[in-house]
């Protein structure tokens, strides 16, 4: 049984844990710990007590932000991203945000799915945004930047 909760920093270790097992250029601790209160939040999902998946958001007055969203290896394709991202957008929801942004590497055909899935569109391309293992590109990789508009009232 899944369930969510919010942590701090004192749940660093188990997230770097998951960051560094999930993307090829994982977010350093420093960067991690400075995603840490202030202006961002997050949701962590738990398998019994074990952390395996959480999201990372920041706001920006009506502008929230997907920073990060990570599920731990053995567990994916379970559906928790799926319940992190929903969560996500009801938390924008309920804060009255107006849009909600995320950047993801045009290669990660799996993470746009789920975004699409979601409600997301694509809105642009940031060129050379990412730093890339891949000869063929020149050490970088292009962002795509998706958005999703919450409470469109012009009344
Ligand atoms: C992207 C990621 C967060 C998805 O986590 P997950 O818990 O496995 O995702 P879910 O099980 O909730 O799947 C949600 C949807 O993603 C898509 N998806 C899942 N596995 C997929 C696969 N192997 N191929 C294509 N799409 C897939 C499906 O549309 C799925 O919906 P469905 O179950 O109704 O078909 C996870 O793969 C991950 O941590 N990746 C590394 C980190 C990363 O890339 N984060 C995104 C940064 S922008």
């Amino acid at each position: 049984m899944i369930n969510f909760k919010a942590v701090d920093e004192s749940a660093i270790e188990q997230l770097m844990a998951i960051e560094t097992a999930c993307h090829s250029h994982p977010w350093t601790l420093k960067t991690m710990s400075s995603c840490m209160g202030g202006r961002y939040f997050n949701l962590a999902a738990f398998n019994e007590s074990t952390l395996v998946g959480f999201y990372i958001g920041e706001k920006a007055g009506p502008d929230f932000t997907l920073m990060d969203i990570c599920v731990t290896p053995s567990e994916q394709g379970k559906g928790i991203a799926r319940q992190l991202l929903s969560q996500f957008i009801e938390y924008g929801e309920q804060q009255n945000a107006e849009n909600l942004f995320l950047e993801v590497r045009e290669t990660n055909a799996r993470a746009i799915k789920l975004y699409e899935l979601a409600g997301f569109t694509q809105m642009s391309v940031r060129k050379n945004y990412y730093p890339s293992d891949d000869e063929t590109k020149n050490g970088f990789e292009d962002a795509i930047l998706m958005g999703m508009a919450l409470n469109l009232d012009f009344s």
